[in-house]
């Protein structure tokens, strides 16, 4: 596996691929990868010839109270697994390779008003920044398809969004999530978890187990059902952000006859924000 932190290195090994008419996979990441990550480059092996994947902590997507400085690096351990799974390249820039030598640029990428909702409501400028980053990617890298977790539904959408409305032309699809076996999401963030909060936990899945009973089967209203995955949540020692149920296919608020569904949710546990959703099929009629 070829690691690759400039930009003339990164060009000049795209530009072999593309000449051979090679097709090209990216998996975007900030490292400190699981099991969800390695999930992703192996699917990506299926849609190319070549799988890329970047490591790069995006301070853009960071609020200020957020957790940039203490997000785990984990760079060596991330390439071995990046190679066992069969990546051939990894690119990790400095943020003044990404960003310019001041660290700051001055375009960016707006995504409208998805990005300002659900996580968005709470992070303000994360998706922004996730866009302004995952574009740059985009137009250094020239992959033909790009894979992203579901376990980040919102990001998928928005990242979707701004590659339809920016024109490239770059197939997204979303991975599946990977869970622990009792239910728990993999995610980077569940390393902040305590013992007796990784015991708590699951019930985040659990919950929206439920709620996806509670609409499949008893027809219950998506804004009622929202409040009492939220109640559940609290009562199971959770601080709730926000749980919506939403159209899966744009995250607009469902209307009557439309059966492809999402339960979003957000919830702390201590330090750490876990975010899982659903989707749910109703039988239509
Ligand atoms: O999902 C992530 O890890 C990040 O948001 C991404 C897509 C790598 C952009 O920094």
């Amino acid at each position: 596996m070829r690691q690759i932190d400039e930009l003339a290195a990164l060009r000049a090994a795209i530009g072999e691929w593309r000449q051979a008419g090679e097709r090209i996979a990216f998996v975007p990441t900030m490292g400190n990868l699981h099991a969800g990550h390695i999930a992703l480059v192996e699917q990506a092996a299926n849609h190319a010839d070549h799988v890329v994947s970047s490591i790069f902590v995006n301070p853009l997507q960071f609020g200020p109270d957020e957790d940039l400085d203490r997000y785990p690096r984990t760079y060596q351990a991330d390439c071995a697994k990046l190679a066992a799974a069969g990546c051939a390249l990894v690119f990790a820039p400095t943020i003044e390779t990404m960003y310019g030598s001041s660290g700051s640029i001055t375009t960016t990428v707006s995504v409208g008003e998805l990005a300002t909702e659900l996580c968005g409501a709470s992070r303000p400028g994360h998706f922004d920044g996730v866009a302004t980053v995952v574009a740059r990617f985009f137009n250094l890298l020239q992959p033909d398809v790009a894979l992203f977790g579901k376990k980040d539904y919102q990001q998928w959408r928005v990242l979707e969004q701004m590659t339809a409305d920016l024109g490239f032309p770059i197939e997204i699809i979303g991975g599946e999530t990977v869970r622990e076996s009792d239910g728990l999401a993999l995610s980077s963030r569940n390393g902040y978890l305590s013992a007796d909060e990784r015991g708590v936990a699951p019930e985040l899945y659990a919950t929206l187990n439920w709620a996806a009973e509670q609409l499949r089967y008893h027809h219950v209203d998506p804004k009622a059902l929202a409040e009492a995955v939220n109640a559940r949540l609290a009562e199971a020692g959770f601080r709730p952000d926000y749980c919506a149920i939403r159209r899966s296919k744009d995250l607009f608020e469902p209307a009557t006859g439309d059966n492809d569904l999402v339960i979003l949710a957000a919830a702390w546990l201590g330090r750490a924000r876990l975010i899982d959703n659903l989707e749910v099929e109703l039988t239509a009629g």
